[in-house]
């Protein structure tokens, strides 16, 4: 399977100016030194706790801002600085679904412009009739009755918005779509059926998404591939059994044992790990291993720059002391 979309040592650092004549005071390490590769048509979760970089990741591989450092390859090509025709076919073949559709729909346009205007400005449509036709299609496969088309967002309830917001980035068939805490901001009854929406039309179209949340089970139903951030890198990374069945990193760890437990068997088994202290900020981050200061397992050696390293079956994980401690006490994990 190739590769839709790599991402090598991506850095974006936002300035902290301030002072007397305004200088820069230092850098928020937002995303710092992060790898990862998507095959076409796989899901790939990204999660984190609030404020770890996720966002930043996501704006920045679709050239929303610009990469600090770092190279973005989408089909095979280096996406920095793309102009003319390649920046209007990159721009039709990689969406983003946002977590609040009131504030990313224009409330001055109707469904049916909305839904239109990414076919109309890629020249996809042949005339009026065609055009008409594809919105309706769209409209129903996304659950929404075309005999709304006139109306307006605010007219609809936060779940058929964001079901205006699938569709109107589904209309100019993308290969790549980023979804940015797409269903976070719904009620869970509804959040099942907007998942289950984009589910279907990721199986149905083929399409590649990077889904962004910081809710674990919501990634683990969507997701082939996961790869978990904690302030700006990623800590851990492998398919979906590999980080839920047996996640490696202490933070992984202290985060899927903070997730409700549904079953039975589950909830016997469960150990949990509270984590101590606040989630640092990205400015000026701590030296070393970033976790250290509320990890069960950090030693002085923490202070040393850690790399992702791989485990076994592409399962990359940055520190071991997990499973260190774990062979030291005969536990398998
Ligand atoms: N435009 C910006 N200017 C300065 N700092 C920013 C900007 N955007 C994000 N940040 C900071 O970068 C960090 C990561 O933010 P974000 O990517 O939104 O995290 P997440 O999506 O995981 O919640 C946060 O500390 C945030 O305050
Ligand atoms: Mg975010």
């Amino acid at each position: 399977m190739e590769n839709i979309m790599e991402v090598q040592h991506l850095k974006k650092y936002f300035p902290v100016k301030g002072g007397f004549v305004s200088h820069t005071l230092g850098y928020v390490q937002a995303v710092d030194d992060i790898s990862f590769t998507i095959k076409k048509g796989r899901v790939l979760g990204l999660v984190g706790e609030s404020g770890c970089g996720k966002s930043t990741v996501g704006r920045t591989i679709l050239g929303l801002t610009p990469a600090t450092e770092g190279k973005i390859l989408f089909e095979g090509e280096d996406i920095a600085g793309a102009k003319g025709e390649k920046q209007h076919e990159i721009r039709r073949k990689m969406q983003i679904v946002f977590q609040d559709p009131y504030s990313s729909l224009d409330p001055r346009m109707t469904v049916y412009d909305l839904i239109s205007e990414g076919m109309v400005a890629q020249k996809m449509v042949d005339g009026r009739a065609d055009l008409e036709e594809k919105v309706n299609e769209l409209m129903l496969k996304c659950g929404l009755f075309p005999e709304q088309a006139n109306r307006y967002p605010h007219q609809f309830s936060g779940g058929q918005r964001q079901r205006i917001s699938i569709a109107r980035a589904l209309a100019t068939r993308p290969e790549f779509v980023v979804c940015d805490e797409a269903v976070s901001a719904l009620d869970v009854s509804i959040q099942a059926q907007i998942i289950n929406l984009l589910k279907d039309m990721q199986e149905e179209m083929g399409l590649t998404y990077l889904f962004i949340s910081h809710d674990l089970s919501i990634v683990r139903f969507i997701s082939d591939d996961v790869a978990v951030m904690y302030l700006g890198q990623i800590v851990e990374m492998g398919t979906k059994a590999q980080i839920f069945d047996h996640p490696a990193h202490p933070y992984t760890q202290a985060l899927l044992s903070a997730a409700p437990a549904f079953t039975k068997k589950e909830k016997r088994e469960k150990k949990r790990i509270l984590l101590e202290g606040d989630l640092p900020t990205p400015y000026n981050p701590p030296k070393g291993c970033r976790f250290a200061g509320r990890c069960p397992y950090a030693k002085p050696e923490c202070q040393e720059v850690q790399e992702l390293t791989e485990l076994e079956d592409g399962h990359m994980v940055m520190c071991r002391r997990a499973q260190e401690e774990a062979r030291r006490k005969g536990e398998r994990i």
